[in-house]
């Protein structure tokens, strides 16, 4: 059997390796998937360094957590989530979860088991790379609706209105909340409100895959605009939580997931399947990152100083989409670059062409995948004037 990456893992393994053998000193990388600061550094926040500090000096034992995970982390996630005051948090079934991966397989072996309608997802074409892996191995049919329009390098709101009115009735479709990876393109409020009333008119079931709340705009409300919306609109969504980005914790796998129940009855039965279902999958999940996501989450002054922090990252990420196009406008440029603003979030589309990102790669040593999307999070104060200098020479 021939055991090969397939695609696009194979695309990020090669931009590493090239980049790795790379000699000349102001390569770029922007191929990374994880938050960098402006010395281009791995970055811990403030918060997180004090929060696992406490959670040390508390010297707690090492004992399991029960199957759902830490109780006051998950609870504090769900208040995150759907907002303090949220009737839905009475009827919320959730458990922690190996970040949001582990969320979304989560979710899709229960969809899987208990959905009662077609065992199909529609993603977002295109969508986060490991969605249709994810739940394809869960069991799931995968689909695809429009969502990038190529012409615009921006929404194809036209072609993922008329995908949701198309699906057959009952459909589940996931949707990403916010910055949506690899695009950054996201539906504005006025958009989602429409794919509210298209989703509801079809009967159609939601899956939210939120893995960038506050990293976004800066403002964990409104990047949770879209599920909440939902959610006061009387869509049972589902939700995948990841706390990597906003909180830098990527490697502690610190995530959530929950189930919108029809009632505290139904509530207690959904608690008891997802229980029977994560047992058999990792009896239950690491303790020590969820001590710090919750250790943040439950102390006021340290959420305060979280809140400041996660604000940092999301403008220093929007200052370096501002600096690139403000760099290429000043070399001349003639092509309209303002989706590198108007897009949100780690990534963006550049709209250059494969062949365009080869020569980036070949000429520049800039290094990113091929279908154009860039990590702003590689960007920096010091590569920003190269940067745009090489995407001039390539694209003028
Ligand atoms: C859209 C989306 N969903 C989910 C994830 C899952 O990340 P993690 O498992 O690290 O929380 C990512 C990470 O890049 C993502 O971009």
């Amino acid at each position: 059997m021939l055991l090969t990456a397939p695609g696009a893992q194979q695309a990020i393994l090669g931009i590493t390796e090239a980049f790795k053998a790379d000699s000349f000193p102001k390569k770029i990388n922007l191929g990374v998937g994880a938050y960098r600061d402006d010395k281009g550094k791995p970055y811990v926040l403030p918060s997180v360094l004090k929060a696992e500090e406490k959670v040390i000096a508390s010297r707690l034992n090492k004992e399991y957590a029960g199957i759902t995970g830490v109780p006051e982390f998950t609870k504090a996630a769900a208040v995150l989530a759907y907002g303090k005051d949220s009737p839905a948090l009475d009827r919320l079934a959730i458990t922690q979860s190996i970040s949001g991966t582990g969320a979304l397989r989560i979710g899709a072996a229960f969809l899987e088991r208990f959905y009662p309608g077609a065992k199909k997802i529609y993603v977002p074409n295109p969508s986060w790379a490991n969605h249709g892996a994810v739940f394809k191995d869960a069991g799931l049919e995968v689909d695809k609706y429009r969502y990038y329009n190529k012409d615009t390098i921006g929404l194809d709101f036209e072609g993922l209105l008329a995908d949701v009115k198309a699906a057959p009735k009952e459909s589940i479709f996931l949707f990403h909340a916010c910055a949506h990876n690899p695009t950054g393109i996201d539906p504005t409020p006025e958009q989602w409100q429409q794919i509210e009333a298209a989703v509801k008119a079809n009967g159609h079931y939601c899956f939210f895959d939120m893995a960038y709340q506050g990293f976004a705009s800066g403002d964990i409300n409104k990047d949770a605009y879209a599920v909440r919306y939902f959610v006061e609109k009387g869509h049972n969504i589902c939700l995948a939580q990841s706390f990597a980005k906003n909180m830098g914790l990527y490697g502690e796998r610190v995530g959530a997931f929950s189930i919108l129940t029809e009632s505290a009855e139904e509530k207690k039965r959904v608690d008891s399947q997802v229980k029977i279902l994560v047992r058999p999958l990792y009896s239950n999940p690491p303790i020590h990152g969820a001590r710090i996501a919750s250790e943040i989450l439950n102390s006021p002054a340290l959420y305060d100083q979280w809140l400041v922090e996660v604000k940092e990252m999301a403008d220093r990420i929007i200052t370096m989409r501002a600096l690139l196009k403000d760099n290429l406008e000043k070399l001349g440029s003639k092509h309209d670059w303002s989706h590198i603003t108007s897009q949100i979030g780690m990534f963006a589309y550049t709209g250059l062409t494969p062949e365009q990102m080869d020569k980036l790669a070949r000429e520049h040593s800039v290094y990113a995948t091929k279908d154009g999307r860039i990590s702003v999070a590689g960007i920096t104060s010091e590569n920003v004037g190269r940067l745009a200098e090489a995407i001039f020479k390539v694209k003028g």
